[in-house]
């Protein structure tokens, strides 16, 4: 194959709406409804949405201007974008993909595959009365010890093996008509049922009280670090920051596009959802508290749990049609955590096509069959355990540190000014001179310092009070073996010179606008 021919592999969406619905399919998922709701109940209700927006807007945004330009003007996915970049840094690209497709989204499709299990259960409610020890003791039958490790809950295999097969179908049929094919179908879908979910929760009894514990911020938790390296990990996870995804997708677009207003458009559409199902979940907390006559604090117990322990049973509290309330909210969860995976899979694809030119049904076929095998720990009966934990260390640190090397590689090892200069290029909005110092100096000075206080904090206690060897073996290590992976794959030599394919696509897109 010519150097031309194998430059000419990249694929494009067919739409501009195809693309911000992609996107914003990756950043709305299982987070803005699970991870969201739980968070900000742990930590104190409203409380947590002041932290949120700081990071929202002091790394957020920054940083997603950042990937979106650097895939837009590299035409690569992270790895391909960051070895042009320079061939030093090719080794954040892999490692962030790998860490993602070979972490997150092993125990993230277990999540969406309870709730598709959860999606059937609605429509006997077959949690029962006690939803709780239905979770734990019934579905999950937990040993409570990662290293209890017991047997495969099959129902969970089962769900688990149609989640792969939908992820695996979804990314087999290609960009256009795959993934923006699925995402303007998934999407339209996914907001009509969470206005159904919102209006419907805000009209129960108590409802209102239930969103002033959320929109009312309990200031005293503040002060708590913790409460921030929450705040600042899910900003990261919501917006798939430090994935790679964006890198990937924005390399399927076309020379004229307008970086800072689609960057704005997807994350205000993303925090706007999150925001608003908000409203939806502790409207319904506050109903389950008014119909006990408890506050809410005493309803909910579970934090991880949240969707599973807390929403069934209001959900089988409520007066009517409380099946066809549930299947709305677990659909809506399977939905929103689909359009998601699929997400990683094509960034993890697009670096390895990159690199290798490997066929990519033959990759993505490969990569679904490996991450099937992989998720199966997760379905274990210690999967919730190793979910945990795995969750804390790849979110707490692995996002945060790769989103601190990216800061350093594209502030200080790359002209971010001319990076800048691209994204204003084709922009109406344009990213003002003080994005140049969020990035060089704000973003990863934060950044730093809530590395600092995770690791005191870790230092100081085992998390989730769970033995100093499941935290090494099971957390610490899956981001050092992950990162070795990187590294080999890193060093491996290109078949074309990612600056060269880069040139061959720069002088075939200057021909045609
Ligand atoms: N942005 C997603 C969410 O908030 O749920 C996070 C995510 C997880 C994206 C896993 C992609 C992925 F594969």
């Amino acid at each position: 194959m010519s150097k031309k021919q194998l430059a000419h592999h990249r694929p494009k969406w067919k739409t501009h709406i195809g693309f911000v619905l992609a996107t914003v399919g990756s950043a709305i998922g299982l987070g803005n409804i699970w991870r969201f709701s739980y968070l900000c109940y742990k930590n104190g209700g409203g409380a947590f949405l002041f932290p949120y927006l700081i990071a929202l807007f002091v790394v957020g945004i920054p940083l997603i201007i950042l990937e979106i330009g650097l895939g837009h003007k590299m035409r690569g996915s992270a790895p391909a974008s960051f070895a042009s970049v320079s061939k030093k840094w090719e080794w954040l690209g892999w490692w962030q993909i790998t860490f993602v497709m070979f972490g997150i989204v092993l125990y993230y499709s277990v999540i969406i595959a309870w709730c598709l299990n959860y999606f059937f259960f609605a429509f006997d409610l077959s949690w029962g009365a006690t939803p709780d020890k239905f979770f734990t003791e019934t579905f999950l039958i937990s040993t409570g010890s990662p290293f209890q490790i017991g047997n495969i809950r099959t129902i969970i295999l089962f769900s688990l093996a149609i989640i792969w097969f939908l992820n695996w179908f979804i990314v087999f049929k290609g960009v256009q008509n795959g993934l923006e094919r699925a995402s303007k179908i998934f999407m339209p879908i996914l907001f009509l049922l969470t206005a159904t979910i919102i209006l419907w929760g805000l009209r129960l009894e108590g409802a209102m009280e239930g969103v002033a514990v959320y929109l009312k911020p309990d200031f005293s938790q503040i002060t708590n670090i913790k409460v921030w390296m929450d705040a600042f990990s899910q900003i990261f996870f919501t917006l798939s920051l430090g994935f790679g995804i964006m890198i990937a997708y924005a390399s399927y677009l076309p020379k004229k596009t307008q970086i800072v207003r689609d960057s704005l458009i997807i994350t205000g559409i993303n925090c706007l959802f999150s925001l608003l199902a908000g409203v939806g979940v502790f409207a319904v907390l506050g109903y389950m508290a008014h119909s006990s006559s408890l506050p809410i604090s005493e309803v909910v117990t579970e934090s991880i749990g949240l969707a599973f322990v807390a929403f069934p049973k209001a959900i089988s509290l409520l007066p009517a049609f409380s099946n066809i309330f549930g299947i709305l909210f677990f659909g809506s969860l399977v939905i929103a955590g689909l359009s998601s995976s699929i997400s990683i899979i094509e960034a993890f694809t697009s670096g390895i096509v990159d690199k290798f030119h490997y066929s990519r049904k033959m990759v993505v076929s490969a990569l679904c069959i490996v991450g099937f095998l992989g998720s199966i720990i997760f379905t274990t009966q210690a999967g919730i355990n190793w979910l945990d934990i795995v969750d804390h260390f790849l979110t707490q640190y692995g996002l945060i540190l790769g989103a601190i090397f990216e800061c350093l590689a594209i502030g200080w090892f790359f002209k971010v000014n001319k990076l800048r200069g691209h994204i204003n290029h084709y922009s109406g909005w344009k990213a003002p001179i003080f994005w140049n110092f969020c990035i060089k100096v704000i973003s990863p000075l934060i950044l730093v310092a809530i590395l600092i206080s995770s690791l005191t904090e870790e230092f100081s206690h085992n998390y989730g009070g769970y033995s100093p060897v499941a935290i090494i073996l099971i957390g610490r290590d899956w981001l050092i073996y992950t990162l070795f992976a990187a590294l080999v794959i890193a060093f491996h030599p290109w078949r074309l010179d990612p600056r060269k394919r880069m040139l061959v696509h720069e002088h075939d897109q200057k021909k045609k606008y």
